[in-house]
């Protein structure tokens, strides 16, 4: 029997088999949760697709996270195949690309600023609404992912850094608020991973090449590693855990100063 065994889990993220949510839904699978999947836009279907199938998914929906009617109808979708939800993984994040390089200040638009917000943090919130109800009655457990520029600033992640501040905010006052229905909700910061999205952020591969000389654990981060966590906090085993945001990062949040050894 998996630690997941007869929960269902709604995967919102999944653009690529790099994707930090393709990491949680393999292992989630793995550990015998039912999972369906959604998509941003027709682009991404067609990667989506064949990953979802390789796993017996059988559920797949379009999803933008900024379109409330999308949401809702998510939701609806979710609600007449399965009749409830147990997990939400949120793994979803976007800056326009200008405002992920460079100066904060200069190029921290009106218009960039409100964009990574409503799609990084307050659709977590969105969704948090939607499938709650499908939640009652049982343990339920949402997670979203954070990254250390929420509580440090990091060169070029620029206003992602406010955004996941607001993100892991909302994760304190969503657990409050959903505690007392029995579901937990908690984020995972995540040390640098190889995807898509981060590869938008100027200065990327610098930041993912010097991570291992001096993380303590000395490893880079894989998104087997976030899914270990990922299924942990989905699972009954974090029963008592919620509003937390957990570090998979090989304790590179720890240290003052971060020095490569000579
Ligand atoms: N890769 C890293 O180094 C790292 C580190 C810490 C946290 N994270 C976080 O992990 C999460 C997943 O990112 P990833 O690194 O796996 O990259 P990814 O590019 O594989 O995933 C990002 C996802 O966001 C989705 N998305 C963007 N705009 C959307 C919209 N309007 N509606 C619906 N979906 C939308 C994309 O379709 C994609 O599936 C993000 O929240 C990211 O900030 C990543």
């Amino acid at each position: 029997m998996g630690m997941l065994a007869g929960k269902r889990a709604l995967i919102v993220g999944v653009a690529t088999d790099r994707s930090i949510a393709w990491g949680i839904a393999q292992a989630m699978h793995a550990q015998g949760a039912e999972l369906a999947f959604s998509y941003a836009n027709d682009r991404f279907r067609e990667r989506v697709e064949p990953l979802a199938a390789s796993i017996g998914s059988k559920l797949l929906m379009p999803l933008d996270v900024t379109v409330d009617a999308e949401i809702d109808a998510a939701a609806a979708l979710v609600k007449s195949a399965w009749g409830h939800l147990d997990i939400l993984v949120h793994a979803v994040a976007f800056a326009p690309r200008e405002a992920i390089e460079g100066s904060f200040t200069a190029n921290t638009s009106r218009e960039a600023f409100r964009i990574a917000h409503d799609v990084s943090s307050y659709s977590f919130t969105a969704l948090a609404r939607a499938t709650a109800p499908l939640m009652a009655g049982r343990n339920g457990a949402m997670l979203t992912l954070s990254y250390l520029g929420a509580v440090r600033s990091i060169p070029n992640y620029n206003v992602m850094g406010p955004a996941k501040a607001s993100l892991e905010a909302s994760v304190r006052y969503l657990a409050a608020d959903l505690g007392p229905k029995n579901i937990r909700v908690n984020a995972i910061s995540a040390g640098p991973v190889r995807t898509l999205s981060a590869h938008g952020i100027a200065g990327f591969r610098t930041m993912y090449g010097g991570f291992k000389e001096v993380a303590p654990l000395r490893a880079n981060i894989t998104i087997e590693d976030v899914a270990g966590t990922a299924v942990y906090l989905a699972s009954d085993l974090s029963r008592q855990t919620t509003g937390e945001t957990i570090y998979v990062d090989g304790g590179f949040n720890i240290l003052g100063l971060p020095v490569a050894e000579e």
